[in-house]
């Protein structure tokens, strides 16, 4: 159980869906997504993040088995309530599950899960994952209300939807964005949950919303493999020069 740890500094979790994603691209086998898992380990990142969706657009079946076994530091599956794919996640036992909305068409994950929405269902599923040991973390918008919900319903870990912070277009807008975020996490945090945040985080946004004190985990994606692209694609392009041109 990763419930307890609380750190001073949040930790690092990696969002692996897009490795997924570029695979998905030519329907092959490369880039495998948990070799990348191990890479962003021995980089030193606190914990592996994937989504298996509903549609299967980027991670995929093999894949989480793949995770689960190879993964040393902790595998934080995320998920929808979908019933199949709550079945598929107690059959692989991941470390935590992050339960978040998830429509067919959208891009990425829209909006938070609303815990007052789904009270029931959400203590339904958290006990089912619980008795296996299995820790529940729910991914809400900055919002008391939701917050006030996932402690009635005995949820300990939430993740901080920072996705309006993130797309917001002007320094006031972003301003008042990180407020909702920094004055939730504060409250979540005075009761005692552990609060993650995510979505949307960057090289340059990141700063603010790490600088929250006890805050415990930022999970970071899509700007994490946008910036791999270039910081390999030079040595990428030497070494097939190499083979090519001897
Ligand atoms: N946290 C959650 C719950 C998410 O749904 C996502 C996107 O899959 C992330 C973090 C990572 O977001 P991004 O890829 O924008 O860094």
């Amino acid at each position: 159980m990763f419930l307890e740890e609380k750190s001073k500094v949040p930790k690092l979790g990696v969002n692996i869906d897009h490795v997924a994603t570029l695979r998905q691209a030519r329907g092959g086998l490369e880039p495998d997504p948990v070799e990348a898992a191990l890479m962003c380990e021995k980089a030193g990142c606190d914990s592996i993040v994937a989504h298996l969706r509903e549609d299967r657009r980027h991670i995929n079946d093999k894949d989480v088995v793949g995770l689960r076994k190879e993964v040393e530091t902790k595998f934080n599956l995320e998920m929808s309530m979908n019933p199949g794919i709550v079945d598929i996640a107690l059959k692989i036992g991941p470390d935590q599950v992050t339960l978040v909305p998830e429509k067919r068409r959208e891009l990425t994950t829209e909006g938070g899960l609303s815990v007052i929405k789904y009270e029931k269902r959400l203590s339904g599923i958290t006990a089912l994952f619980n008795k296996k040991g299995i820790d529940v973390s729910v991914f809400i918008d900055p919002d008391r209300d939701e917050i006030r919900s996932a402690i009635y319903i005995g949820i300990g870990i939430i993740e901080i939807h920072t996705g309006g912070y993130s797309l917001a277009r002007d320094k006031r807008s972003q301003a008042k964005e990180f407020k909702k975020i920094k004055d939730s996490a504060e409250y979540a945090m005075s009761k005692g949950i552990i609060v993650n945040a995510g979505h949307g985080l960057n090289y340059t946004n990141v700063k603010q919303i790490a600088s929250i004190k006890g805050i415990s985990e930022l999970n970071i994606g899509h700007s994490i493999i946008s910036r791999a692209v270039f910081t390999g694609l030079y040595r990428a392009v030497k070494e097939m020069k190499l083979i090519t041109c001897g």
